[in-house]
């Protein structure tokens, strides 16, 4: 007889868990999704449907979407946010991002509140859903 709390023990669940305790509930099969848009200058708007949680930069990225100019193609720093050239212009949404970071409030000293670093931004906190609206290249 299996283990009926989830443990996959292949014993009874009052041998797995003695003194009635049991295991924490199952998280949810699926993370929630935000409903990602991007929009160029270039081109048509591009939708992601991203994880809850994810970087803005490694979703835009995989998703193959022009993130930098041409400077920034030369100098990005990889993701580390010193170089500040992933810079996006969130227009819906932001309640749904992570705070500015550190490096954010240093790089983006100035500039617009709506501007965040693609590297430094988690699209939702990983439990949050809905849809966030981002521009590329606003500088
Ligand atoms: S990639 Fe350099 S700051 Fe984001």
């Amino acid at each position: 007889m299996k283990c009926t709390q989830l443990c996959a023990r292949r014993s009874p669940a009052a041998a797995c868990h003695p003194r009635g305790r049991t295991l924490p509930a199952p998280r949810a099969a699926s993370t929630p999704t935000i409903q990602l848009t991007v929009q160029t200058k270039e081109g048509p708007s591009v939708n992601i449907a991203v994880e809850s949680g994810d970087i803005l930069r490694t979703v835009l990225l995989a998703e193959k979407v022009d993130l930098y100019t041409t400077w920034g193609k030369v100098w990005q720093c990889g993701g580390g946010g010193s170089c500040g050239t992933c810079i996006v212009e969130v227009r819906e949404g932001m309640e749904l991002l992570s705070e500015r970071s550190a490096a954010e409030k240093k790089k983006l000293a100035g500039k617009p509140a709506t501007w965040r670093l693609a590297c430094q931004t988690l699209v939702g906190d990983g439990d949050n859903s809905g849809a966030v609206v981002v521009a590329t290249k606003p500088q």
